[in-house]
């Protein structure tokens, strides 16, 4: 039997061993969605096949159309994240208020998700995700879902690609981890990733740059292509972050006249991705503060965001201010 290495449920009960404190709470969270990230893998493997593509005939609180595979990916979450008791509450980007699960009513933590992100590509089979951040209880009210993004317990997404892979940071460092569909493990593919110091890529939505609240990002980008940067953009931006990760570069989607707070949701997206990229020794900022020190004030506000490697960042940062 070939050696199959480290996978993701034994790295999670090692790092549980580092905290002698741990009662092995967060160890069961993560595995609950693992087992969720698993479920949803398989759908979306299926969702050219099953009759779950298409629209589901609803919108969300964003007035956006529910596609099918997003409504069985919220409820998968909502299932095992219930049933784990490790959540006292839940906030998703397809429930416009948070839920309490009755098994969680002692539950140390709060979780907030994107069950799927990059709907529009589901259609065109091209990568998606889902994306969490999880946040300890303090007070037992859904004020606890509105701390700043450096209190964040853990985050991570799953990016259902070619391969399905698992990226997680506990505040020590991001590891990526590929599922092995043959023996149902997630196994430790990518240890300890670092953003590269900087990249050669950009990616943004330029169709939009004419309705930039800040004109500089054109000046910024403009500069980018004399550097000789080329210019990726996938529209899911998990699979838009995860490139960045790993190749470097910078990510971003800035407010705009018609998104006046820029599109991208701070708790569920911008947030959880923003702690993956600075724990991975990269940067994240909304143009004028740190992503994770931002106080949100609403669970669905959005926020401009642009994160990746400090060098672009840092650029961007000095074009904006
Ligand atoms: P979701 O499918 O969860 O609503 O997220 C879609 C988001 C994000 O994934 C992506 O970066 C962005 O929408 C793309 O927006 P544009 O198509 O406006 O560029
Ligand atoms: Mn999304
Ligand atoms: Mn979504």
């Amino acid at each position: 039997m070939a050696y199959l290495g480290m996978d993701l449920n034994r790295f999670i009960l090692e790092e549980e061993r580092k905290h002698p404190d741990a009662t092995g709470s967060l160890s069961m969270a993560l595995t609950a969605i693992e087992t969720a990230a698993k479920i949803i893998a398989a759908h979306v493997r299926m969702a050219g096949l099953a009759d779950i593509l298409g629209q589901a005939g609803k919108t969300n609180i964003q007035g956006e159309e529910v596609q099918k595979l997003d409504e069985f990916s919220n409820e998968v979450m909502i299932k095992h994240l219930s049933d784990s008791g490790q959540f006292f509450a839940l906030a998703s980007e397809e429930l416009d208020e948070p839920l309490c699960s009755p098994k969680g009513v002692n539950g140390k933590y709060v979780i907030a998700f994107d069950p799927l992100d990059g709907s529009s590509n589901i259609d065109v089979n091209v990568n998606i995700g889902t994306i969490f951040s999880i946040h300890r209880r303090v007070k037992g009210t859904e004020e606890d879902f509105l701390q700043e993004g450096y209190k964040q317990v853990a985050a991570g997404y799953i990016i259902y690609g070619s391969s399905t892979m698992f990226v997680l940071t506990t505040g020590n460092g991001v590891n990526g981890f590929t599922l092995d569909p043959s023996v149902g493990l997630f196994l430790l593919s990518h240890p300890n990733m670092k953003i590269p110091e900087k990249g050669k890529i950009y990616s943004i939505n330029e169709a939009n740059s004419k309705k930039w609240i800040d004109s500089e990002l054109t000046d910024y980008i403009q500069t980018l292509k004399d550097e000789g940067y080329t210019s990726r953009y996938i529209g899911s931006m998990v699979a838009d972050v995860h490139r960045t990760l790993i190749k470097g570069g910078m990510f971003g989607y800035p407010a705009d006249k018609k998104n006046r707070s820029g599109k991208l949701r701070l708790l569920y997206e911008a947030a959880p991705m923003a702690f993956i990229i600075e724990q991975a020794g990269g940067k994240a900022t909304d143009g004028r503060t740190d992503i994770l020190q931002i106080k949100p004030t609403d669970i669905h506000q959005r926020t401009p965001v642009f994160l990746g490697s400090k060098k672009e960042i840092n650029q961007l940062i000095e074009f904006i201010k």
